[in-house]
């Protein structure tokens, strides 16, 4: 019982000593074991499940409703989760972790696993991801435009760059006005 206090102390000490002369790597370009990826992505899943599970999920499909959703995720999402066609940013390019691209989704069909999706990235753009770049909309945005965003994700899963390319042409005056925060040409 006394060594085994005595050992585990001193292995305390001493992973205090190496953390506090720096031996961590905290770049973003060191990537993590594999097993730690593994840790954080079950940690990361787990907390959102759970705290996503008792939502009421909207009806999705408005067409007005995903509309919004497409303007929103055009002006806020797109420098880091790309669009169908985008050439990754440079922002995107040196994100660790990276950001998903939700156009190479395959939709989901399956009511029972839409819904729980939905809830999934209703939480994680509402809340954002601690220690990733996925920052909170939350504080800026109310939930009825969040479940916008939501129902475009979901019908961005496996868009096609022609299909993305005409909701910007047909939104064209809208999202030079959104951009320009209200100055016309
Ligand atoms: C500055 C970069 C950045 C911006 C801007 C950003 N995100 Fe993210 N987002 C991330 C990163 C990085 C992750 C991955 C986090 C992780 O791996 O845990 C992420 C994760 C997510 C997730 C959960 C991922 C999953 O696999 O289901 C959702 C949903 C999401 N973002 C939606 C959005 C939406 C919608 C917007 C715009 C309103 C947005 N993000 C804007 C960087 C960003």
């Amino acid at each position: 019982m006394k060594l085994l206090i005595i050992v585990s102390l001193t292995v305390l000490v001493l992973t205090f000593i190496a953390l506090n002369s720096g031996a961590y790597n905290i770049a973003a370009t060191d990537k993590h074991w594999a097993i730690t990826e593994k840790l954080i992505s079950w940690v990361r899943d787990s907390s959102i499940k759970a705290r996503a599970k008792e939502m009421e999920v909207p009806v999705l499909d408005d067409p007005a409703m995903v509309e919004k959703g497409f303007k929103q995720y055009h002006a806020m999402c797109t420098e880091c989760h790309l669009s169908p066609g985008k050439q990754p940013t440079e922002l995107a390019i040196g994100l660790y972790p990276q950001a998903p691209l939700f156009y190479e989704r395959v939709p989901v069909t399956d009511e029972g696993e839409k819904s729980s999706l939905s809830k999934k990235y209703f939480w994680a753009i509402k809340n954002g991801i601690k220690m990733t770049a996925m920052p909170a909309w939350g504080p800026t945005h109310n939930d009825e435009t969040i479940w916008a965003i939501t129902a475009f994700l979901q019908k961005l899963h496996g868009m096609t760059t022609e299909r993305y390319t005409a909701l910007v042409d047909t939104h064209h005056d809208d999202l030079m006005h959104d951009h320009n925060h209200g100055h016309h040409h």
